[in-house]
């Protein structure tokens, strides 16, 4: 349609009609008649309401969408058809790393490639947007999502959620093309600093920190097309993001540039009555139609009194007009009103599910992604060494590799441990749980509540201890259960279940040969399993080809390169954590010696026990001193700073090389380091190579004592190296 065709539409609409579009309801609602949960089951909709709405979320397949859809346009007066939407955040049936693992590759290149592989799977199942890229920078893994983050870092962060958007869109942003779906970033904003990392929690940030480390990633998103955007459910500086003006008109708007539709989080509208921002439902509509929320997710706040309160002249009708016609365009985007049902052809979606190609990208990520932490001279595994093996716990068999977004999937289709491992070797290695995955008498929110039996629990450990004696090493699997990670699974105890700890304890007494293999969504504390483990492998949430990605690691056929995005504490009583921080006028003493009134703990070491972008290899990266170009740098003139980078190992392997920068004063003070650009190199054996970078001044900027975001003169730091501790340094002058 062209926009004269959609504005006459617009113009022929009824009020009713409108609001309809500004509506969003689970498929449940819309096709058994009101059976939701939260705020929506208070009032439920009555049959015309739900003939007028607009989009559903969580509802997939061709042929179930395509009779909705004839339905749905069938009861509409202006037979418009409606969005389908999901979560399709780290993969559609082809799981790959959740994004906290994507993070840890430095590959906007890859992020790219798999979100794309993860909009055809999910466009050939009828889907239109996807709730995806998380952008929430975070800096506290108490809180359960981190999993769904790439990390603590505003710049990387914002690299991926361009990459994200162009996967999922298309470089083009042709949204008509059938392997695209629309993204929607979220949570805006800054839902990631939750308090205490308690899920939904109010957020308290100065406008400096939020300008400057937590927006990057969703502008980053705007820039590069994103078409969709979702608040965030807490409050931020006491104002419920649904709500809030400033945030969605002039941040997201004004100053970013954002065109496209704004969403709610799920009931995140009504909820307002909860945080004590609005009288009851019907002040929560109109608050949120005036900040910007143009869909209501399943709420009943604009479709029970939006109407009205235009009805009463409380809210103007261009408000809701505005609104509709974001809707209406990205629906002609998608090109819904041509073919109301894009692709609804089941054999396109059997062509492209878990198909070889997806399979194989899934692999490579998840390989890339894993970070070697600690190898004290025992990886990669010598398949043709003919140690005995001894592959224990409970991961070994577990099938569910995936993140907590990836609900539908078939288990089935994922390759465990034991079957990537057997698919690499199959004599000499011997496979034990162990143990339970959780701890007898686990919470009920756990999906998988195991029926602890004792002796059953006694057998598994007799035979792993007898497995472990017996053998020369032993791979231990071990990690969080899935359900520990996600929303709402914040945690005060970053540890793996006792029960694990236990069999770690136990099987150290046998055979000190560990190679630890941990999965997990977020930092853990880990100082015990490290001190006891001889390597350490960190897999994250790998996903469907999780057990393969892992034997190739473990054997040397892949070499880890995968970097930390989120510092791993030493305890969870450090946190929030995170490299790019102040020095503050009593800095830590890093030379040892004992200084009294310092900052930092009296008990613990100020800093994490691994930091962001660290991550081991199988071979060792030399670097050589930086060269910069220039010593001063003027005005808009750039210059030049490169190292020389050599394999110094016996293997191939790829090296992410870092480079921060320090402004050692100004009008506010500045963080010890920030990264500013990053390279991904592959050096054979002995081969080296110069990696140069431009330093610019607009990598110099920020926000300023009077919040103008410029650079300003003086003394900087500049840092290349392997992660956010090289002490690799030079320095030059900006004037
Ligand atoms: C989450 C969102 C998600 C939405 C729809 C909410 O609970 O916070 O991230 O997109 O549900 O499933």
């Amino acid at each position: 349609m062209t926009k004269q065709e959609l504005e006459n539409l617009l113009a022929d609409m009824s009020l009713e009609e409108k609001v309809g579009q500004m509506v969003q309801v689970t498929a449940d609602t819309l096709t058994l008649g009101g059976l939701v949960t939260g705020p929506t089951a208070m009032t439920g909709l009555g049959e015309e309401q739900l003939s007028l709405v607009g989009s559903i979320l969580g509802k997939d397949g061709p042929e179930d969408l395509k009779k909705i859809q004839e339905d749905q346009m069938k009861k509409q007066p202006h037979h418009i058809p409606m969005l389908f939407m999901k979560d399709v955040i780290n993969g559609y049936e082809t799981i790959f790393p959740i994004p906290l693992a994507q993070g840890c590759t430095f590959s906007p290149e890859m992020v790219e490639k798999a979100a794309a592989a993860a909009a055809k799977e999910a466009a050939a199942m009828g889907l239109h947007v996807t709730f995806s890229p998380m952008l929430d920078l975070v800096r506290d893994a108490r809180w359960g999502r981190v999993m769904e983050s790439t990390g603590e870092d505003p710049y990387l962060n914002s690299e991926l959620g361009k990459a994200f958007v162009k996967g999922y869109q298309g470089v083009t942003c042709d949204l008509k093309d059938k392997s695209r779906v629309a993204a929607c970033l979220k949570h805006f904003a800054a839902y990631g600093a939750c308090e205490g990392g308690r899920d939904y929690d109010n957020v308290e940030l100065s406008e400096r920190t939020l300008r400057e480390d937590y927006f990057p990633a969703y502008e980053g998103a705007v820039k590069a097309g994103c078409r969709m955007a979702m608040t965030s459910f807490n409050t931020l500086n006491r104002v419920p993001s649904s709500g809030n003006k400033w945030l969605l008109r002039k941040v997201l708007r004004d100053e970013m540039g954002f065109e496209g539709v704004v969403i709610s989080d799920w009931a995140a509208v009504e909820e307002m009555v909860c945080h004590g921002f609005a009288k009851d439902a019907k002040e929560a509509a109109r608050l949120a139609i005036e900040a910007g929320v143009d869909i209501d997710m399943v709420s009943t706040a604009y479709c029970g009194h939006l109407a009205d309160l235009v009805r009463s002249g409380e809210v103007e009708e261009r408000l809701v007009d505005e609104a509709v016609m974001r809707i209406l365009t990205l629906k002609n985007d998608l090109g819904l009103f041509e073919n109301t049902l894009k692709v609804m052809d089941s054999s396109e979606a059997d062509k492209v599910i878990l198909c070889e190609e997806h399979r194989k990208l899934a692999r490579e990520f998840a390989a890339a992604s894993f970070v070697l932490l600690k190898n004290e001279n025992i990886l990669p595994l010598d398949k043709k060494a003919e140690k005995e093996t001894a592959v224990i716990g409970p991961y070994v068999e577990e099938l569910n590799l995936h993140g907590s977004w990836s609900f539908p999937v078939q288990n089935e289709k994922t390759v465990t441990v034991k079957q990537g491992i057997l698919n690499k070797i199959s004599e000499h290695v011997r496979f034990s749980k162990g143990c339970y995955l959780m701890d007898q008498g686990c919470p009920d929110r756990f999906e998988k509540v195991e029926d602890y039996d004792e002796i059953q629990a006694r057998e598994w450990l007799e035979e792993a201890k007898m497995l472990a004696e017996k053998s020369d090493q032993v791979i231990l699997c071990l990690g969080e259960a899935k359900e520990q990670s996600g929303e709402s699974a914040s945690r005060t105890k970053l540890s793996i279940p006792e029960v694990q700890m236990n069999l770690l304890r136990t099987i150290h007494k046998k055979n000190e040969n560990i190679v630890t293999v941990l999965f997990t969504g977020r930092p853990l504390e880990i100082q015990e399993i490290a001190e006891l483990s001889r390597a350490v492998l960190v897999v994250w949430r790998p996903g469907t080809e999780g057990g393969n990605a892992i034997a190739d690691i473990l054997y040397g056929d892949s070499v880890p390169q995968g970097k930390l995005t989120m510092s791993f504490p030493r305890s969870t009583a450090q946190l929030p954590i995170y490299y790019n921080r102040f020095n503050t006028g009593r800095p830590n003493n890093e030379t040892g010696t004992k200084i009294v009134y310092c900052n930092g703990y009296i008990d613990e070491n100020r800093y994490p026990l691994y930091p962001f972008g660290y991550g081991l290899s199988y071979t060792t990266f030399e670097y050589s001193a930086i060269t910069l170009s220039s010593h001063r740098m003027t005005g808009q003139k750039s210059i030049k700073a490169s190292v020389m980078v050599k394999n110094i190992g016996s293997m191939a392997a790829t090296e992410t090389v870092q480079l921060y920068l320090r402004d050692v004063y100004g009008s506010v003070v500045r963080p010890m380091k920030s990264l500013k650009a990053f390279k991904k190199v592959t050096l054979q054996p002995n081969e080296s190579k110069e990696i140069v970078f431009e330093i610019t001044e607009e990598m110099l900027r920020f926000y300023n004592a009077d919040m103008e975001y410029q650079s300003e003169a003086g003394s900087f730091e500049v840092y290349i190296g392997t992660d956010s501790e090289t002490k690799n340094k030079a320095e030059f002058e900006y004037c």
